[in-house]
């Protein structure tokens, strides 16, 4: 196995993600020269990995912070993300949170309701301040993808749905404490067919184009995040395809001059430069199978038991010729602490290595202390 500094990880307590800041530059280029226009932003999800450096090394590049908490808000901050380039979504944003933003002066608001509209006004108009605001439209798309992570139909927490819309904005222009910049959307994640981006951009120009005939023009358009990424074939497709991403936009999204278009990328960012390495405890025999039980459970990469997700599986360190079907499994008191059935290793023993791919996205942000764990520790590669 080439690419990973073995004679580092012999020395690092595991299980700890690493992170190859090559593949995030090489990642974070792909993105700047297939949208270098200025009127698409690129904001960073920091929901898909907020470690500091992480988001320092994006920070550094330009790209703008989609937060979804106060938390997030700082965490951007810190990490060096102008406040104007901050983007704030969420269903439930508290007042504490709002304040904060507020005082912070970030860029917009990604509202989620009516009720939202009336606090923010509020709190805004307290301050003597006008909040920049973008609704979050339900657009009623499916995303094939996971029904945990599909965001854009109809009935779902997230977004007003489109009936509501001349409500909300028709709030907006009543509160002096609240200024309508535009539409907001987000239908889902780990989409990985053009499709459903195709009928967003359908949606969008209809509704651009009805409000328009109203007198109303957004001048800001954000089409949310939801780029998938390979993860049955990291090493094959290690950056996303965001020429044909930003490109399905160009060419179906109907812009009005005058409007910026803005995204919130995650997983499509951080997700391949991204393992957790993992050492193996014991290989146990069982009747009729064979558990390899890694030192990493559940509570260091969620996704397998909270999602079903698959991360391809590689065992780094053995030298052996022949392989093995192995079910791969965690240390954790839950059934659910499985990364893989049957996946073929070579000969794995305890004390081997093994690097589960994939997983800088939504990996140790999610981590958790269940059992009384520590959190996965942090190793960076050049
Ligand atoms: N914008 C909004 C409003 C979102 O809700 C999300 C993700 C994003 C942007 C970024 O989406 P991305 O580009 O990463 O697809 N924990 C799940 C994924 C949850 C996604 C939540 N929202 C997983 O591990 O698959």
């Amino acid at each position: 196995m080439t690419g990973f500094p073995l004679q580092t990880f012999l020395d690092t307590p595991t299980p700890f993600y690493y992170y190859d800041m090559e593949l995030l530059a090489k990642t974070l280029d792909a993105i700047g020269s297939a949208a270098p226009e200025k009127e698409l932003c690129v904001h960073y999800a920091v929901k898909a990995n907020c470690n500091p450096a992480i988001l320092k090394f994006i920070a550094g590049r330009g790209l703008g912070a989609d937060c979804v908490s106060g938390g997030e808000i700082r965490a951007a901050l810190e990490a060096g993300f102008p406040a104007a380039k901050i983007v704030f979504a969420g269903v439930g944003k508290t007042d504490s949170e709002i304040n904060f933003a507020l005082d912070c002066g970030i860029g917009c608001f990604n509202v989620e309701s009516i009720p939202e509209l009336e606090v923010i006004n509020e709190l805004a108009s307290a301050r003597g301040l006008t909040a920049n605001i973008a609704l979050r439209v339900n657009p009623d798309i499916d995303a094939h993808t996971h029904h945990y992570i599909t965001t854009g139909l109809e009935e779902n927490k997230f977004g007003i749905a489109l009936e509501m819309l001349d409500e909300a904005i028709a709030c907006c222009m009543r509160h002096t404490g609240l200024h309508l910049a535009g539409l907001h959307f987000h239908i889902g994640s780990q989409i990985t067919i053009n499709e459903p981006f195709v009928i967003l951009c359908e949606r969008v120009n209809s509704l651009i184009e009805r409000y328009a005939d109203q007198g109303i023009n957004f001048e800001y358009i954000n089409v949310g995040g939801g780029l998938g990424v390979d993860y049955d074939n990291p090493d094959a497709n290690p950056v996303p395809d965001f020429e044909s991403y930003f490109g399905t936009f160009r060419k179906h999204l109907a812009l009005r001059p005058g409007q910026s278009l803005h995204f919130e990328l995650g997983r499509a960012v951080t997700a391949q430069c991204g393992s957790l390495i993992s050492r193996v405890l014991y290989v146990k025999e069982g009747v009729d199978r064979k558990f390899v039980i890694a030192d990493a459970g559940m509570t260091d990469l969620i996704r397998p038991a909270l999602y079903g997700a698959h991360h391809l599986v590689q065992n780094i360190t053995s030298t052996a010729e022949n392989t093995e079907k192995y079910d791969v499994v965690g240390p954790i008191c839950e059934s659910s602490d499985c990364f893989g059935s049957g996946e073929t290793l070579p000969e794995t023993r305890r004390g081997d290595l093994l690097a589960f791919r994939t997983a800088g996205a939504y990996g140790e942000v999610m981590a958790s202390r269940y059992n009384c764990r520590n959190l996965p520790g942090a190793v960076f590669g050049k």
